[in-house]
C-alpha cells in the first residue's frame, strides 16, 4: 500500500483533504507537515492537530514546516485568506486544545527520511505553498528522484488565477519554490484551478454531514458553510465552494479521476503563472502532468461516500 504525506496550510479545504486522506482505503497517511499560507504555519499545525483529534486519528504525527516563503523572512496572513477561511483558518469554528503535540523532527527532515524509507511507494500531496518540498529537495538532492509521486493542489493552466489574472494562491505564496519543484520532481501531477473550480460543494451536501448527528459532522459542516458563505458574499462562486485540496488527494490515489496533459512546466518569475517551460518543451521525457478535465459526478460521489463514512 502507498504511503502518503500531506503538506497543509490548514484552512477549510485543507481540512477536507485531511479527512479524505484518512478515509481513502488506497493509502496510509504517515504524517502531516505544516506550512504558512491560509494562515501562519503554527496555526495551521494546531488546526491539523485539533482536526486529527476530532476525527479520532491523533496517532498521525504533525511536523512544523516553513513559516514564510523561501525568499522572504516574514509572513503575514492576507486579508483575503481571513475572509475566505476565517481568522483561525477553519471557518472561525473553535475546537478544544489538542492533546497531541507537534513532532520533534522538522518537516524537511521528515520528508527526507520518508523519501529514503518509502521511495517509489511515497506520495506527497502539498495543498499549500511548495516551500517545504523545495527545501527538502535542496537539502538532500536525492529526494526529488526518490519520491514516487507528488500530486499538488496549485496553479492554473487553462483558466485565470485566483490571486491575480495569472497566478493561483499556493503558487503565488512562493513562486521560486514552486518553480524548483516543477522542474526537479520525478513525477508531478498539478491539480490546479482548471479542475478544482469544477468540483463544487453546496449546503445540500454539508447538511448531509449535519444529519449524521455526530460532533464531527456538525463541526465539518460549520467549517465548510463559512467557506460557502464567503464564496457567495465575495462573489467567487454562487453555485457552491470549490473542493480544491481534497481533489488533489483524490487524484493522488486515483489519477483516473482527471484527464492529464503531459507537459514540462515552470513558474514564470514575473507573474507566478504555471506554464510550459520553453527550454524543456521538446524533451521526450515529461515529468509534469497537468489535470485539465475532471469527472465531477464520479468524484463528488466518492467524496461524499468517504466524508460521510469518516464523519459518521
Ligand atoms: C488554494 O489556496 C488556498 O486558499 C486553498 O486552501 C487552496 O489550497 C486554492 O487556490
Ligand atoms: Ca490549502
Amino acid at each position: 500500500k502507498k504511503k502518503m504525506i500531506l503538506d497543509l496550510d490548514t484552512g477549510v479545504d485543507d481540512a477536507l483533504a485531511l479527512a479524505y486522506a484518512l478515509a481513502t482505503p488506497d493509502a496510509d497517511l504517515i504524517g502531516v507537515v505544516s506550512s504558512f499560507g491560509n494562515t501562519q504555519m503554527e496555526t495551521a499545525a494546531q488546526n491539523t492537530l485539533k482536526l486529527l483529534e476530532l476525527l479520532g486519528e491523533d496517532n498521525v504525527p504533525v511536523y512544523l514546516g516553513a513559516s514564510h516563503s523561501s525568499t522572504t523572512t516574514d509572513f503575514e496572513t492576507m486579508q483575503v485568506s481571513k475572509d475566505i477561511h476565517g481568522d483561525n483558518a477553519i471557518g472561525d469554528v473553535v475546537l478544544p486544545e489538542p492533546k497531541q503535540n507537534v513532532a520533534a523532527q522538522t518537516a524537511v527532515d521528515f520528508l527526507i527520511q520518508s523519501a529514503h524509507k518509502y521511495a517509489a511507494d511515497l506520495i506527497v500531496v502539498p495543498t499549500g505553498p511548495l516551500t517545504n518540498l523545495a527545501a527538502a529537495y535542496q537539502k538532500d538532492t536525492k529526494v526529488a528522484d526518490l519520491i514516487g509521486n507528488v500530486t499538488l493542489m496549485g496553479g492554473a493552466l487553462t483558466v485565470p488565477g485566483n490571486v491575480t489574472p495569472y497566478t493561483e494562491a499556493n503558487i503565488n505564496q512562493d513562486p521560486e519554490a514552486a518553480d524548483y519543484v516543477f522542474k526537479h520532481a520525478k513525477h508531478l501531477v498539478m491539480v490546479g484551478l482548471d479542475v478544482t473550480l469544477q468540483t463544487l460543494l453546496t449546503k445540500k451536501e454539508t447538511q448531509q454531514w449535519r444529519d449524521l448527528g455526530t460532533e464531527k459532522g456538525r463541526v465539518f459542516a460549520d467549517i465548510f458553510d463559512f467557506y460557502i458563505d464567503a464564496y457567495d458574499s465575495l462573489n467567487i462562486n454562487k453555485a457552491g465552494a470549490a473542493l480544491h485540496d481534497p481533489l488533489a488527494v483524490g487524484v493522488a490515489v486515483d489519477p483516473k479521476l482527471v484527464t492529464l496533459l503531459p507537459l514540462n512546466m515552470m513558474v514564470d518569475a514575473n507573474d507566478g503563472r504555471t506554464i510550459g517551460d520553453p527550454t524543456r518543451l521538446r524533451d521526450a521525457h515529461k515529468n509534469n502532468f497537468a489535470a485539465v478535465a475532471v469527472d465531477e459526478p464520479f468524484y463528488l460521489e466518492r467524496f461524499m461516500n468517504y466524508t460521510l463514512a469518516i464523519l459518521g
